[in-house]
């Protein structure tokens, strides 16, 4: 049941918009608080008496109340919901959230919001894939909204392929499976790293690697689905990850992420190490730029510390400690390896080999191993479907 849940419905200017009566009656039959904007162009597909009668909420179109000159709040509205949902989402209005274009209450709204925003897009088969529209979609997922994929079946232009809205029905399990998940680690802490780290040689420059940090910050968003109250301890990267139940703390060195990690750690009651830690740093940073005088140049390089034996030679019972074993050869035998050697409670291995994983990649294919030797292989899938599996298995051990 969807009792008490705040969902804000974005509609905008599709024929798919007709499916949203339906969609509102069920959201409302469900027991959810439904308030309602859309589009100009939506109201030539669906009234906004339908919607405001179904939703019994006024029905938001403007920034402002032309007869009584009234400001409607996009940032109240989008504090406001649990959940935003925009559905249908047409290819002009995905082209907006991906590029920062803010032009109608709903885009503001979407703007200012804090909950997790759900988009449900709709429009034509070639459409759908063009690829300006797939590299938008694949943007504001980047961003961290979450897309539910059109369907395949007839279009209103005749043609048949992919692109049809899901169905009310669809949107509507999605939505209670998202409220039913948000309760299956409330009250815990989870800490998770992710990302490269940087090994300072002089003040420009620094031994580093590939990585991309996509699947950690993957798997604290998704923690934050699930409820958790996650602190993400980011090496340097581009993403910019933000959630509510999301506390981050940037790092650049392999020392600087095993101290934050482990003054974090005690509090915790589960830690997911994703982070591609540098295992060498140079024994000596210089303070002034090396000049390139001498024909070569020679680094001593030390170990860094380690932040997973760290974790794991403090931790305490009922504490479930995860790591992630990259790999490019002997990959089970290593990845096995590493999980007893570390004491972990289970280790998700990603070999290097695969097409489907590695550095930077959208995709991963993981094989999770457990230390009684329970092993099992995923398919290769986006890295926020396999940070659920990941953590449907920790959820298991906690
Ligand atoms: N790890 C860590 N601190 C390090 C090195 C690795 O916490 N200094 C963690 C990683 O975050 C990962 C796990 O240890 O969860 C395994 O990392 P990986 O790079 O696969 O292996 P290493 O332990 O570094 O060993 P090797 O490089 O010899 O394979």
């Amino acid at each position: 049941m969807l009792h008490n849940k705040k969902i804000l419905i974005g509609v905008t200017g599709s024929i798919a918009a007709y499916k949203m009566a339906i969609l509102t009656r069920q959201l409302v039959k469900n027991g959810a608080e439904v308030r309602i904007i859309m589009t100009p162009d939506a109201s030539f597909f669906i009234t906004p008496l339908t919607l405001s009668t179904l939703s019994k909420n006024p029905v938001l179109m403007d920034n402002f109340d032309r007869t009584s000159g009234q400001w409607n709040s996009h940032v109240e509205l989008g504090l406001w919901a649990d959940v935003f949902l925009i559905a249908p989402a047409t290819a002009n209005t995905i082209g907006k959230m991906a590029n920062g274009i803010c032009d109608n209450l709903l885009l503001a709204a979407y703007f200012s919001a804090r909950s997790k925003v759900v988009v449900a897009p709709a429009m034509d088969i070639d459409m759908y894939q063009h690829p300006a529209v797939v590299k938008n979609i694949q943007k504001i997922k980047e961003f961290g909204n979450h897309v539910i994929p059109a369907e395949e079946g007839e279009l209103a232009s005749g043609l048949v392929g992919e692109g049809r809205m899901a169905e009310p029905e669809h949107i509507v399990n999605y939505l209670l499976a998202h409220f039913n998940n948000a309760k299956k680690l409330a009250s815990k802490k989870v800490l998770v790293n992710a990302g490269p780290t940087y090994e300072m040689i002089d003040p420009v420059r620094y031994i580093g690697n590939f990585s991309s940090g996509k699947m950690g910050v993957a798997i604290a968003e998704v923690l934050c689905d699930f409820g958790a109250e996650v602190h993400l301890v980011l090496g340097p990267n581009t993403m910019k990850p933000s959630n509510n139940n999301m506390q981050v703390y940037e790092v650049m060195s392999a020392l600087k992420m095993q101290e934050t990690c482990s003054e974090l750690f005690p509090k915790m009651d589960a830690a997911i190490l994703a982070a591609a830690v540098a295992d060498f740093q140079p024994d000596y940073i210089s303070d002034i730029k090396i000049k390139k005088q001498q024909d070569s140049l020679s680094l001593n390089l030390v170990k860094t510390p380690d932040t997973l034996e760290t974790l794991s030679a403090m931790k305490k019972k009922g504490q479930i400690l995860a790591g992630f074993a990259l790999e490019t050869n002997n990959e089970l035998e290593n990845a096995k390896q590493k999980l007893i050697s570390k004491k972990l409670d289970f280790i998700v291995l990603n070999s290097l080999t695969d097409i489907d994983a590695g550095f930077g990649k959208d995709t991963n294919k993981i094989t999770i191993i457990d230390p009684d030797g329970f092993m099992q292989t995923f398919d290769a899938k986006p890295k926020k479907e396999v940070a659920v599996d990941i953590i449907e298995h920790l959820i298991g051990k906690l």
